[in-house]
């Protein structure tokens, strides 16, 4: 990819990162509207406000942990927006499995959302503790991983409107999108990564 491709993908994911946070924090405000049958899940008090206004946040920041400049230039506001993105990913994770419990959808809804919910959680402790652990390539490695995770929130409201033009019902395209919108994010990471060697830490000096 030459560099103005890189610049355009990142912009494209970003805006949409930064459409979908925003319609997750309108949760937040009174009279909020919803597809149907999010409102009646038996966990959505309070699960569903908190899931929308963290996971949200973790989108909205996600994108910006991705430029270099950033990293190289701001370095502590890189670690302190990548708290922050680890702390909404694992708070509105948890919300998101209980959420997942009481989907009205049904078992294989409750299934797809429940294993993306226990995989994001999963990879993002992971990232964090590569982090922690200053194996920095590896912390790259997972936060790619994470963040195609997190973009599931995007391909599933661009999936929705595709299975209904495609002549689905809501429901069937549902179930089968609470497993679309996160596997081929997770297999596309993957082949992302297994083009670009993993480089171990050398040893001071080398
Ligand atoms: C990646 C892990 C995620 C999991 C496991 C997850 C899980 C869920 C579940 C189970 C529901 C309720 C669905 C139902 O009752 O059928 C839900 C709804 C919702 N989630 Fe997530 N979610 C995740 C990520 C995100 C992200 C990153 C955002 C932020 C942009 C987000 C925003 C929302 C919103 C706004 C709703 C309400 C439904 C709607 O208006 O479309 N979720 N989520």
């Amino acid at each position: 990819m030459t560099t103005n491709q890189s610049r355009i993908a990142w912009g494209a994911v970003a805006l949409l990162s930064l459409g979908v946070a925003g319609y997750a924090w309108h949760y937040l405000l009174p009279g909020a509207f919803a597809p149907p049958g999010i409102k009646e899940n038996p966990r959505a008090y309070p699960w569903l406000f908190v899931h929308a206004g963290l996971a949200g946040t973790a989108m909205a920041l996600g994108p910006f942990q991705f430029l270099p400049r950033l990293r190289l230039t701001r370095p502590r506001l890189h670690r302190w927006i990548g708290r922050t993105y680890v702390f909404a990913c694992l708070t509105g994770g948890s919300a998101g499995l209980l959420l997942a419990t009481g989907s009205t959808a049904g078992p294989i809804a409750r299934v797809g959302f429940g294993a993306l919910a226990v995989t994001w959680l999963a990879v993002t402790s992971m990232a964090w503790r590569m982090a922690l652990a200053r194996r920095f390539d590896e912390h790259r490695r997972w936060m790619i991983r994470s963040f195609a995770l997190t973009f599931a929130a995007v391909t599933l409201r661009l999936y929705l409107p595709i299975g209904a033009v495609l002549g689905f019902q809501f429901l069937d395209a549902y179930r089968a999108i609470a497993w679309l919108c996160w596997v081929p994010n997770l297999l596309a990471a993957e082949l992302y990564l297994a083009r670009r060697p993993f480089r171990a830490p050398q040893p001071a000096g080398a």
